[in-house]
């Protein structure tokens, strides 16, 4: 391995938390009748709830008013913290864990940079909370990706310089986040911007 630090986004990299994402926001568009797709969907990635919320009401006729918008991501909350309530280690691939041990038997740093505020809660049920040397995640940041905010603390916090970190992601939002603060990053799923590595499969890391 030669990174001295790997930061993992954590929805749709290390879980499958995306898919509740999009689901979470599927009700709500559903019940306003808000045309919203997968396509759409793509954009939300690594991007803030607050943020996710203006981009799904680009296709909304109706205008709403701050309140009403708090009161909407609220509910898409509720709707994803419920999706999230029978999650447990067994949502963690083997690969995952496979993958993460032999980096850690490497002695590579290992830490978390989310945009989500329910990080900490996911970990939990992941039986991850005490596993990384650090996280950072939306409660920690003001900027959320494409700011590299979250991976600069997440550096920080690892005690390395940007150039000596990988960051794994799966967001458009999160490469340029990356890119901005100087990090290399190996990209899963269906990024289209270039990025030092790409990845086929999570275990591709034990290949670099
Ligand atoms: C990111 C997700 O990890 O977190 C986004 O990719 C999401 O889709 C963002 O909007 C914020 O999440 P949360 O859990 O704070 O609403
Ligand atoms: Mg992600």
């Amino acid at each position: 391995m030669k990174y001295a630090g790997i930061i993992f986004d954590l929805d749709g990299v290390l879980c499958s938390t995306d898919e509740y994402h999009y689901r979470a926001w599927k009700m709500l568009t559903d019940r306003l009748g808000i045309p919203f797709d997968r396509k759409v969907n793509e954009r939300l990635r690594g991007v803030s709830r607050m943020e996710s919320l203006e981009i799904i009401l680009e296709k909304s006729v109706q205008k709403y008013s701050n309140e009403e918008k708090q009161r909407f991501a609220e509910e898409k909350n509720e709707n994803y913290r419920k999706l999230l309530s029978s999650m447990s280690s067994a949502d963690l691939s083997a690969e995952v864990v496979d993958t993460l041990g032999n980096l850690r038997a490497q002695k590579v740093k290992l830490a978390v940079g989310s945009s989500s505020c329910n990080a900490p809660l996911i970990l939990k049920k992941l039986e991850l909370d005490s596993f990384f040397d650090a996280v950072v995640d939306g409660n920690d940041i003001i900027h959320s990706k494409p700011s590299p905010e979250v991976f600069l603390k997440a550096a920080e916090r690892l005690k390395l310089p940007p150039s000596q970190c990988l960051v794994v992601e799966d967001a458009e939002a999160g490469v340029q986040a990356a890119a901005a603060g100087g990090f290399d990053c190996a990209a899963l799923g269906r990024v289209q911007q270039p990025v030092r590595w790409r990845m086929k499969t999570f275990s591709d890391l034990l290949k670099l």
